[in-house]
């Protein structure tokens, strides 16, 4: 009887998420197999989070015009991505991006997080772009931005 009960704890402790981390933006687990292998051959597959729903849906409705490149998906793997990620979308408006697809790069959170980044240093020839995460944050594909993992010696210095 005592045995039959513990998967049931195990399952309520797992239940209790850690705080939220701001170093921490993983791809949640139990993205379809499609959002890497589509959305993470040209880029890292961006965490979903990082944008809103609403964002998510103006990126995945202009994929045939994809910040100047052609992204396009079949229908089937399109929906699927778009429900995986307006699942995991950011609520908070902080987190909208800006322009026409928007970008999760000119959203106030990430200007907010980036401030210590020069203008000259975004276009440097080893970041090249500022969504070139792994450029600066040497575990960005693992989902983690701590700070003494950036790989940037200049930007390490300052703190
Ligand atoms: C054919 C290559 C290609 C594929 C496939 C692709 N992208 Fe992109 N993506 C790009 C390029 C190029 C940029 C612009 C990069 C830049 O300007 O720094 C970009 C930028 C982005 C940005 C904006 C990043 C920023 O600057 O804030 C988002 C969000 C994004 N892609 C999401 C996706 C999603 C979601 C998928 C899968 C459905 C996807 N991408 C698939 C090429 C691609
Ligand atoms: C030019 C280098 C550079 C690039 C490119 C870059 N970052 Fe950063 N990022 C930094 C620096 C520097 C910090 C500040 C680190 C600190 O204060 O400890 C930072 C901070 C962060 C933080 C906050 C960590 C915390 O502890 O609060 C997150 C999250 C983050 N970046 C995500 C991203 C994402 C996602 C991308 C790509 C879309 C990206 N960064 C691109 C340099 C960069």
């Amino acid at each position: 009887m005592r045995a039959a009960l513990l998967p049931l704890f195990a399952a309520a402790v797992l239940a209790i998420s850690p705080p939220a981390r701001a170093d921490r933006l993983p791809v949640p687990a139990g993205a379809p197999p499609s959002f890497n292998a589509e959305c993470g051959s040209c880029h890292m597959a961006f965490p979903p989070a990082l944008l809103t729903a609403g964002d998510w849906s103006r990126v995945m409705a202009r994929l045939d015009k994809h910040y100047g490149d052609n992204a396009s998906l079949d229908g089937k793997t399109r929906r699927e991505l778009e429900d995986f990620l307006a699942r995991n979308a950011a609520a908070d408006p902080r987190m909208a991006g800006q322009g026409d697809p928007p970008r999760l790069t000119a959203s106030a959170w990430f200007q907010r997080k980036h401030r210590k980044v020069s203008e000259s240093l975004w276009r440097d020839a080893r970041v090249n772009s500022a969504s070139n995460c792994s450029a600066c944050h040497s575990r960005a594909e693992q989902g983690s931005y701590r700070g003494r993992e950036i790989s940037l010696p200049e930007l390490r210095e300052k703190h």
